[in-house]
């Protein structure tokens, strides 16, 4: 297993971004251990229904705040009230904010007496968390998706694809890889591909036949996207018109979490009960799909260095293009001017409905 350094990106073991955590449905009033970016943390819904993530231990002992079934603290349902959550050793209390607001036996908090608190933003139908090495502010939104609240399209029902002992750079890599998609995923000759790097995003542009999910000489046409280091969108002109998420969070250095969604149009002004089974088959479809890179990222050793061909694609920008978040924020633009602009691999034609 690779780690950052061995990929020699950056001085950051982890990147700065947005990156999943969760999907809504997971997280409740009943606080969950969750462990990212090489640390522990506790996951919870207060009882304003906001999510809140707190660092795991509490200041006090050590307690994890989260992983408990036996104190009194818990069995008597004050692990949290409102929005805040109770140590279940010795019951201090802490906000959302991560201050410790309560010590039920003592009436002065000490000003240590706080965890980290990290910002989350719930949207889609996913808890995202802003995680920055330098402690820094979010300097970009998550970009929502319109579709999500337009009753002709059926909303994503998430993946959860599990951990995967792979470096993120890896799967990075995929988005200048435009030599893997007739091998790996079946499609026909690739009629145009192209790279835009912008800042923090990175854009590739693909159209292909497809074995099975176009029929004769129409192309799969798809606008895939980089949002920052972690979470990948994609707008695919197939079969029927969908929006694609693959998400992935470092878990330790060299592991990765991961899940994958698609959200599907339905030929109705409201998608009916027919419409979200089909939508629900084409996303097990594109699951399938990913799942071909998956097998092959879960088993492969690092390539620390590809032995590359110059038609394979621009690996070399995107490593550049990914560098910016596993480095100072303050050397961020002058990493982004050596790769913004469009790398041409297959030009598109004015077929491409991405464009
Ligand atoms: S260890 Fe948390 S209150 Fe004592
Ligand atoms: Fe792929």
């Amino acid at each position: 297993m690779a780690k950052t350094k061995d990929y020699g990106i950056g001085e950051f073991d982890f990147p700065r971004g947005w990156f999943m955590i969760a999907d809504s449905e997971e997280v409740t009033v009943k606080p969950e251990p969750v462990r990212f970016f090489g640390r522990d943390f506790v996951l919870y819904r207060g009882n304003s229904g906001k999510v809140h993530l707190l660092d795991a231990y509490c200041p006090h002992m050590g307690a994890h705040l989260a992983i408990n079934t036996t104190s009194y603290v818990v069995r008597d349902g004050q692990h949290v009230e409102g929005d805040s959550i109770r140590c279940p050793y010795h019951a201090w209390r802490f906000g959302p904010d991560g201050k410790c607001d309560d010590i039920p036996y003592y009436d002065k908090i000490p000003a240590a007496a706080c965890v980290r608190s990290w910002p989350i933003v719930e949207q889609n139908g996913v808890i995202f968390v802003w995680h920055d090495p330098e402690n820094g502010a979010p300097e970009f939104d998550v970009p929502y998706i319109d579709e999500w609240d337009d009753p002709s399209w059926v909303r994503w029902k998430i993946d959860r694809l599990g951990t995967l002992a792979s470096h993120p750079q890896e799967v990075l890599d995929n988005m200048s890889d435009i030599s893997h998609f007739k091998p790996t995923h079946g499609s026909k000759e690739v009629s145009y591909f192209e790279n835009e790097y912008d800042g923090h995003t990175m854009v590739q542009y693909f159209g292909a036949g497809h074995r099975t999910l176009t029929t004769g000489e129409e192309l799969l046409e798809l606008k895939t996207w980089y949002d920052g280091p972690g979470i990948l969108r994609s707008r695919m002109w197939g079969h029927l018109p969908s929006i694609m998420m693959i998400a992935h969070t470092p878990v330790d250095d060299g592991v990765i979490k991961v899940w994958h969604s698609l959200m599907v149009k339905s030929p109705h002004e409201v998608a009916n009960t027919q419409d979200v089974a089909v939508a629900r088959a084409y996303q097990e479809a594109s699951r399938l799909a990913f799942a071909q890179d998956f097998e092959v990222w879960a088993n492969k050793r690092p390539a620390i260095n590809i032995l590359q061909l110059p038609v394979d694609g621009p690996f070399h920008k995107g490593r550049i293009w990914y560098s910016q978040f596993y480095n100072p924020r303050a050397k961020a633009a002058e990493i982004q001017k050596r790769v913004n602009g469009v790398h041409v691999s297959k030009p598109r034609s004015s077929l491409g409905r991405a464009a």
